[in-house]
Formats: C-alpha cells, sequence, structure tokens
C-alpha cells in the first residue's frame, strides 16, 4: 500500500478499508508514514468525513496501537468516565470518589489542559506530594486496595492517538466529530474499563460549539464503544458558561473538596448526580435513574465519597493536611477584584475567553512542556441569569502579580454580557444518548 493513495481515496470521498486504516495508523505510528503525509490524510477526514464502520476501525486500530488495559483479575467490573473538555470541569474530582464510595472501582486515566480547556491531572498535582506518573503496578495495587486511582495517561496507552492527536493540534484538523470519536475511545477501549460514562459537553466553553454536534459525536462514541462490546452513555451537557464557580487548577481542587464536603457549587453536584446516576444504571447496581441517585447521593451526604477522596490522596502520596485544610493548598499572592460594569442580570459569559486568561495567567500552557502555575486563575461571583450591581465583584483574579492581574482586565469584561431585565438560566443537562 501507498500513503499517497489512501490520501487520494479520502480526498475523493471514499471510505478506506478497514486493512487500508489498520496499515496507516500502523505505519504512522511506527514511523514509516511521515507527518506530512498524515496531516494530509487527517485534513481530508475533516472534509470528507468517514462512515460509521471506518470510525469503528480507526479507534480499534488506534486502541491496538498499545497496550490494553486488563484489570478483571483484580476486580469482576470497571468502570470509567470522560469528558470532552471544558472550562471548570473539575466533575472527575468529586464523581470519581462519588462512585468509588457506591463500591464501583474507578481505574481512571486523564489528561493534562489541552488548549483553553483544563485536565484533571494538572489540577491534582497541586496538592503538595501527589503522585499522577503512576507504573502500571502501582496504577493496579492502588485499584486492588482503594478501588479508587486517578493516574496520568500512560505512553503505552492508544500511542498512535497520542502521535496523531499531537499533528492534528498544530494542523488545525483537531475539529472532526469521527476523528474526536475515534481519539477519545480509542483511549478509553485501551484502558479496559467495562462501563464507560461521557460527558459531551456543548457550548462556547467547549470544542463542539451546538448541542447538534455534541449529540452527533455523543451517539458516534456510544456506537463505537457498544461495538466494542463495553456499556456506553453519554450526557450532553451545557458549556454555555464555565462549570461552578472556580476556574484553575488549586482553586479547583478547593471547589471540589467543597463539594465533596456538602457544600458544592449546585451546577457541579447536579452534574455530577446525573453522571454518576447513568454509570450505575450501566453497571446493573441499581435498574432505575431515581434509585441510582439516591445512593449517589447518600454517599456524598454521609461523608464516604470524601473518606474515599481522602483514601486516594494518601495512597498517591498527596499530604493530607493540603486537603484537610484547603486554605493551605497553593495560593495566588495578588488577587483583584473586577467589578460588575453596571447593574443588571448576567446574559451570558464566555468560557472559551475565561479559560484563555486562565492559561494566559499561567494556569495552562502555551507549549507542550511549560510548567503551570496552580495558584492562579479565577473565582466567579455571579452565574447566567444572577443579579449583580455596580457595587459588587464580578471576578477575583488570582494571579502571580498585579501586572499579570491588570492584563487580563479587557478581555474579562468582554466575555460578560449584563442585560437590564431578567435571563432565562440555560438547562444545564440537555440530554442522555444511550
Ligand atoms: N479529546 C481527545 O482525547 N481527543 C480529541 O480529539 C479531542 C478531545
Amino acid at each position: 500500500m501507498r500513503a499517497v493513495d489512501l490520501i487520494a481515496k479520502k480526498r475523493d470521498g471514499a471510505a478506506l478499508s478497514r486493512d487500508e486504516i489498520r496499515w496507516l495508523i500502523a505505519s504512522y505510528a511506527n514511523g514509516t508514514i511521515p507527518d506530512y503525509q498524515m496531516s494530509a490524510w487527517a485534513m481530508a477526514v475533516v472534509w470528507r468525513g468517514m462512515d460509521d464502520r471506518e470510525t469503528a476501525d480507526l479507534t480499534m486500530a488506534m486502541a491496538e496501537s498499545g497496550d490494553m488495559l486488563d484489570l478483571h483479575d483484580l476486580v469482576p467490573l470497571t468502570v470509567d468516565k470522560h469528558s470532552t473538555g471544558g472550562v471548570g470541569d473539575k466533575t472527575t474530582l468529586l464523581l470519581a470518589p462519588m462512585i468509588a464510595a457506591v463500591g464501583l472501582p474507578m481505574a481512571k486515566m486523564s489528561g493534562r489542559g489541552l488548549g483553553f480547556s483544563g485536565g484533571t491531572v494538572d489540577k491534582l498535582e497541586s496538592i503538595p506530594g501527589l503522585r499522577t506518573n503512576l507504573s502500571a503496578e502501582e496504577f493496579r495495587h492502588a485499584l486492588s486496595t482503594v478501588g479508587l486511582v486517578i493516574a496520568a495517561q500512560s505512553g503505552d496507552l492508544a500511542p498512535a492517538d497520542k502521535k496523531l492527536y499531537a499533528l492534528r493540534d498544530v494542523t488545525a484538523t483537531v475539529e472532526s466529530i469521527p476523528l474526536i470519536a475515534a481519539s477519545v475511545m480509542s483511549k478509553k477501549l485501551a484502558a479496559g474499563a467495562d462501563c464507560i460514562i461521557l460527558d459531551v459537553k456543548y457550548g462556547s466553553g467547549a470544542f463542539m460549539h451546538t448541542p447538534e454536534a455534541a449529540r452527533t459525536l455523543a451517539q458516534t462514541m456510544v456506537a463505537i464503544g457498544k461495538h466494542a462490546g463495553r456499556r456506553v452513555a453519554a450526557t450532553i451537557s451545557s458549556m454555555q458558561q464555565p462549570l461552578g464557580f472556580a476556574i484553575g487548577n488549586a482553586l479547583e481542587v478547593r471547589e471540589a473538596i467543597a463539594a465533596l464536603r456538602g457544600h458544592g457549587p449546585d451546577d457541579l453536584v447536579e452534574l455530577c448526580l446525573t453522571l454518576g446516576t447513568q454509570l450505575v444504571r450501566l453497571t446493573g447496581l441499581r435498574d432505575n435513574d431515581a434509585a441510582a441517585r439516591s445512593l449517589l447521593q447518600e454517599a456524598l451526604t454521609s461523608g464516604a465519597a470524601w473518606q474515599r477522596f481522602v483514601q486516594m490522596i494518601a495512597h498517591q502520596g498527596g499530604d493530607l493536611r493540603f486537603i484537610e485544610e484547603p486554605e493551605l493548598l497553593p495560593t495566588a499572592p495578588v488577587q483583584l477584584n473586577l467589578m460588575a460594569p453596571q447593574s443588571g442580570y448576567v446574559a451570558a459569559i464566555d468560557g472559551q475567553a475565561l479559560g484563555t486568561v486562565c492559561n494566559q495567567l499561567g494556569g495552562g500552557r502555551q507549549r507542550k512542556d511549560d510548567r503551570i502555575d496552580s495558584r492562579v486563575g479565577l473565582v466567579l461571583y455571579a452565574k447566567v441569569g444572577d443579579a449583580v450591581n455596580n457595587d459588587m465583584p464580578l471576578v477575583t483574579i488570582h494571579a502571580a502579580s498585579i501586572p499579570d492581574a491588570e492584563r487580563v482586565i479587557p478581555q474579562l469584561r468582554a466575555a460578560y454580557q449584563i442585560a437590564s431585565s431578567p435571563v432565562a438560566v440555560p438547562p444545564l443537562i440537555e440530554e442522555i444518548v444511550r
């Protein structure tokens, strides 16, 4: 086979066979096909798309390019969760302990920040001492002793996706439903979970901008998972505004800790209960939404989820003083309030703009190996629909220096729309795809 023929075939709108896709991915992973040919093929996919069979074949080819974890010698059934990425999205920090607390083993491989959206591993690493780069043995040991582990993605899991993703990031080929679906699902399938809940986000703070695009992505990923013999469901949730009130690594850990102790923001807790309900139902532990939800609610209110979080942090080397007294977590030296420009009602918050501001403050990476500043970020005081007065702060900027904080003020001002009359609050959960 020749790469140039497969690029031309996709450019002309034809479907590649399973053998052609497997050959392409294997040859790219082993370095036989150069980046320039692979980017030409990826761009052809962006324009021409892939049918369901091709997307499933691409997913399996990338999943099988590295280790396929099998954890059944440790636990009878494992569960996993994936979010397509958003701003202020700290759901894993709350949902994973809730799920483990109801007796479902959660072995989660998480990512670092990508573009304007944060990553669970970066957030967790703001807890001094905590390790997320676990060896395969450490990962397995944590699962069998604590029933909960959150680790950075190992290099041996779906390495073809890792290489292709880095290429797509710099060749404007991320925004393709088949490529995103195959990228996400290849990692989920390789990580070995039996039951998977996907949180597909749409809105200004997400990769998918409309509910329709999010629905197509959700349906594609659910179909791939089922085809591979896994139990999968997806929620379509709004990223029309950030989730919760905190954006930034240590700030988000603080907010997740508050939620685990029963003081969480409503939207974060509601999303975790919804995702958890679907996951509990997928496992068969409860057979209806109400029963699954009350099981999870009980894990939260009884403190069982918080205890499980503490055990996980301790097992992964984190210093417990920092979660028992979260005010000890890294704190930015400068905290500057941005006042509401006028009295009225918050009509819109541009999540992507807020995520970008957080990155510019040092909370994300501009280049792959940049160090991030876990102290910086934003704390919001009002969400869409809330009334604001012009003598109250809209947001506190947590920055490393006063010039850093002042530099982002124009972008922050532009990210908010204030209306003079009351505004309807958009629904958080649009739909469940099963
Ligand atoms: N997240 C992924 O893992 N892959 C994509 O392509 C987009 C988001």
